[in-house]
């Protein structure tokens, strides 16, 4: 008897199904996480070519070059055709928590950029409202007082070194998560705010959830 897919195993399969959108020539945006792990070797398997990735974070860079994916700066790319990343929860209109692992302030750039942004998810991550904290990065210029301005709720995450662009990563617990339009426009006020993990469904173009041996797709926007 087979055992039933771990959520490892569905992360494989939500992966393998988005680097099948990949085509040679694209210029692609390469997530981050444990998702974006499984997808790379999915890549490189394609056997690709002329493809131009960038990357969100050192890790993905890391791996996509042990693959012998070329990646680049994003200094001279102006748009993506796609890019493809993982998530920490997911709600049914296509809201989504990201930044777990940190990384979501080159995260949001790069699914701004891109024309379709793919999100792939094992089955623990659609949830009818957010429970998560929402990850926020800080600018480390003026951070002590930013951290007075934004109170008890938003707490530095330990043992967490600052992001490539030198910012500090927090977590906000407080309330406001249940309407995640608002709590957007709240955080990203606060000036000492470099980004927050709310991504709106403006940004998403589809979803791959792993569910078992099946993959759902859902089209956001
Ligand atoms: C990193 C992220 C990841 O996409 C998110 O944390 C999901 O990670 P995983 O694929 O390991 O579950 O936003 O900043």
């Amino acid at each position: 008897m087979n055992a039933s897919p771990t959520a490892d195993d569905e992360k494989r399969l939500a992966a393998e199904a988005a680097a099948e959108l990949v085509e040679s020539g694209m210029t692609v945006g390469l997530g981050t996480g444990s998702t974006v792990a499984h997808l790379l070797p999915a890549l490189a398997r394609r056997g690709l070519t002329d493809l131009r990735c960038v990357a969100t974070s050192v890790a993905t860079e890391d791996q996509a070059r042990s693959l012998g994916i070329p990646v680049e700066d994003f200094d001279r790319l102006q748009r993506l055709d796609i890019a493809i990343d993982g998530t920490d929860e997911v709600t049914p209109d296509g809201w989504l928590i990201k930044g777990g692992g940190g990384a979501h302030l080159r995260e949001k750039i790069v699914a701004a950029a891109a024309d379709r942004f793919v999100v792939i998810a094992d089955s623990s991550k659609p949830v009818a409202t957010f429970t998560w904290p929402i990850p926020l990065e800080l600018f480390a210029f003026g951070l002590e007082s930013t951290l007075v301005r934004l109170g008890d709720a938003v707490t530095l995450r330990p043992d967490m070194p600052p992001s490539p662009d030198g910012g500090l990563i927090a977590d906000y617990r407080g309330p406001g998560r249940e309407d995640p339009a608002s709590l957007m426009v709240r955080l990203e006020g606060d000036p000492g705010v470099a980004a927050q993990g709310l991504f709106p469904p403006s940004l998403v173009s589809e979803i791959f959830v792993a569910r078992g041996n099946d993959v759902e797709r859902l089209t956001i926007g």
